[in-house]
């Protein structure tokens, strides 16, 4: 990755009219109906974006848009890319550098996510208060980085205190239950084993899933404020576990999916 390739990103995004956006959203495993919120969309398909990583198959769809929520600028990934399609640390989070240098001020994730934490049921939201990383590198590990920020990233609070005390406060008063917890980041795609959740669980994690880390990580290095949130799609019981079903996932996350649009929407009026 170089500046160059930033700038030739960013200024065909320009050009096609994403104008200044203050808040950059990702929109996890079927979790994309949130971009129909957006009023006066402009959309670019990841596959006409320079410099993008090339979609796979499964991303055929996967779009930018930019428009307007809550009357206010935004830019929207429905879609993301993941390293268990093959991509690196630095093309998956290359989207991420590309949205700060449009302008963005507040980043907001999302995630499909198994919970590991057995209080927590599948269709549960869980707030992000920290991470562990399982997935064996970092975006940051790359020769030029300095160029781009400090190697040697903080990550004491890598999820901003204050945008996670709006929500909580919004799913209190909108009685949406948001449980607050620890995620792990996997590669994937296979899902875990008994043992994998047991260990997983004894790290002190609440819940498991194969993205989300590397942008967070990402976004610290560019001193960009994230909140992230997981849609709980299955649940990991080591002692009675179901076989997954990736049709169940998605139409479980798309079932829970109001609730989190409901709490982003509120939580991007108040930025
Ligand atoms: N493990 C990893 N990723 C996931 C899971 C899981 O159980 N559920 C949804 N994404």
């Amino acid at each position: 990755m170089t500046q160059q390739q930033l700038d030739e990103t960013v200024e065909y995004l320009i050009k096609k009219g994403f104008d200044k956006p203050e808040i950059g959203i990702v929109l996890g495993t079927g979790l994309g109906q949130l971009a129909d919120a957006i009023e006066n969309p402009v959309v670019a398909h990841y596959n006409h974006i320079p410099y993008f990583p090339l979609a796979t198959v499964e991303f055929h769809s996967g779009k930018l848009i930019y428009g307007e929520i809550e009357d206010k600028k935004v830019v929207v990934m429905q879609g993301r890319f993941h390293l268990y399609e093959g991509y690196g640390f630095q093309d998956i989070t290359y989207p991420i550098r590309v949205m700060k240098q449009l302008g963005i001020g507040h980043l907001l994730i999302s995630n499909a996510a198994g919970a590991v934490n057995l209080d927590f049921s599948k269709g549960d939201l869980m707030l992000i208060e920290d991470h562990i990383n399982l997935q064996g590198g970092s975006p940051l590990a790359f020769k030029n980085v300095a160029e781009f920020g400090d190697r040697f990233v903080d990550m004491k609070e890598p999820y901003d205190v204050d945008m996670r005390e709006i929500l909580l406060e919004t799913a209190r008063k909108e009685q949406i239950t948001l449980h607050e917890g620890v995620y792990a980041s996997v590669v994937g795609p296979q899902l875990e084993t008994r043992a994998e959740y047991r260990m997983i669980k004894t790290l002190g994690a609440d819940a498991v899933g194969m993205s989300t880390v590397p942008e967070v990580i990402v976004a610290n290095h560019l001193r960009l404020p994230i909140v992230a949130i997981s849609v709980l799609t299955d649940e990991c019981d080591p002692d009675n576990l179901q076989a997954i079903d990736i049709q169940e996932i998605i139409e479980i996350a798309q079932k829970a999916e109001p609730k989190m649009i409901q709490l982003f929407k509120s939580l991007i009026k108040r930025l």
